[in-house]
């Protein structure tokens, strides 16, 4: 049942070229997203929404910080995004302009739940993301786009992000296209490239060794940092989740820029920093934040894009990512950091598919 991988875990990684194919299958037409199959709403309707809100937990909640950079920059709606726990209490201002969109993975997390039937009664609508045909989440919301992840066994989630940021860049291709805010030869451009990703994410588990040796390294050490800027500060929010979740090392994501306003304090020789600079535009602001880390000691390691000759020079190990769109990275840049997850835990001997504390499924709140 676990197709000859050790656990759950490694599978899913594997399997996530298939799952981002499947995900994308049907939705492209002659070059173009199209979602009016699945999508009720009609282009007024898509034209009225004034803003959106993404809510979700954990890992979902780590892909709608990745909904708000795709869709501001695509389709230029203001975005929000909240865990649910904390949306479905905090009285959040909802319009009947305001589309909801909740993900989920399972489609039955208690808080994401009552998140949509919040926003339902202050009467927006509400778009799900979810890989369970038939959960409270598809029968319930309005408008459903599924994932087609297939079955997620292990409790650390992998292939469900990586469809559920798909299923985020097609609904924001879609927007931009209805409300004509990115040209055809963009929509275009941005399109063939995200028929691209299954390969680029199948290169990136090819090269596991680098990996496998930093785990090795960080294995016996009770705290590190991972750090990016953009949409790689979402990106690496999401691998300190998953190492912290399976190995139980503490780790904390910083805004890299964030640094030398606290936290910077707590780099010291030896530390293990994982820094994450696939964004062009801020590159050089990534490369002195590593410079500052490296000059109190710390041991870097840099994950850059496929070409990079800049970042090499300041980092201790490198491991590089196939280049992407620049709204694309996270679904490359997420593999060598889950595999950095699974090889620790591993290494740590524990149980990688079903660790401490924690339930697949979160049915209450
Ligand atoms: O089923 P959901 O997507 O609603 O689940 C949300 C979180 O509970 C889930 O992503 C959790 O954070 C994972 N265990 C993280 O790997």
């Amino acid at each position: 049942e676990k197709g000859g991988y050790e656990h759950f875990m490694l599978k899913e990684i594997h399997e996530q070229p298939k799952a981002i194919r499947d995900t994308l299958a049907g939705r492209i037409k002659e070059g173009i997203v199209d979602l009016s199959q699945e999508i009720s709403l009609t282009a007024e309707e898509l034209n009225g929404i004034d803003r959106i809100h993404f809510v979700a937990c954990g890992t979902a909640y780590h892909a709608g910080l990745i909904g708000k950079a795709v869709v501001e920059r695509l389709a230029r709606i203001p975005v929000e995004v909240d865990v649910a726990s904390e949306y479905r209490y905090r009285n959040p201002i909802i319009t009947p302009s305001t589309l909801v969109v909740v993900v989920s993975q399972s489609g039955e997390t208690a808080d994401t739940l009552a998140a949509l039937r919040e926003a339902q009664k202050a009467g927006a609508k509400v778009l799900g993301i979810t890989n369970v045909v038939g959960s409270s989440v598809a029968r319930e919301a309005d408008e459903v786009l599924m994932t087609w992840a297939g079955p997620e066994i292990a409790v650390a989630s992998t292939k469900a992000y990586t469809s559920q940021l798909i299923a985020i860049y097609l609904f924001g291709l879609y927007l931009a296209r209805i409300r004509g805010t990115r040209s055809e030869a963009q929509l275009k451009e941005a399109t063939e490239e995200l028929l691209r990703l299954p390969e680029k994410v199948d290169n990136a588990l090819s090269d596991a060794d680098t990996i496998k040796q930093f785990a090795e390294q960080i294995k016996n050490h009770d705290n590190l940092f991972f750090i990016g800027r953009g949409l790689d500060h979402a990106v690496v929010m999401e691998g300190s989740l998953k190492l912290k979740e399976i190995s139980y090392i503490h780790s904390e994501a910083y805004a890299a820029g964030e640094l030398k306003h606290g936290t910077l304090a707590l780099i010291e020789e030896g530390i293990p920093v994982i820094a994450l600079a696939t964004q062009q535009d801020i590159f050089d602001k990534m490369v002195s934040n590593i410079i500052e880390v490296k000059a109190r000691g710390a041991h870097v390691l840099g994950l850059a894009q496929d070409g990079d000759t800049e970042l090499t020079k300041s980092v201790d190990e490198v491991f590089t990512i196939p280049q992407t769109l620049p709204l694309f990275t996270p679904v490359v840049a997420v593999i060598p950091l889950q595999l950095l997850a699974y090889y620790t835990s591993v290494a740590r001997g524990l149980n990688v598919d079903k660790p401490r504390n924690l339930a697949k499924s979160v049915t209450v709140e």
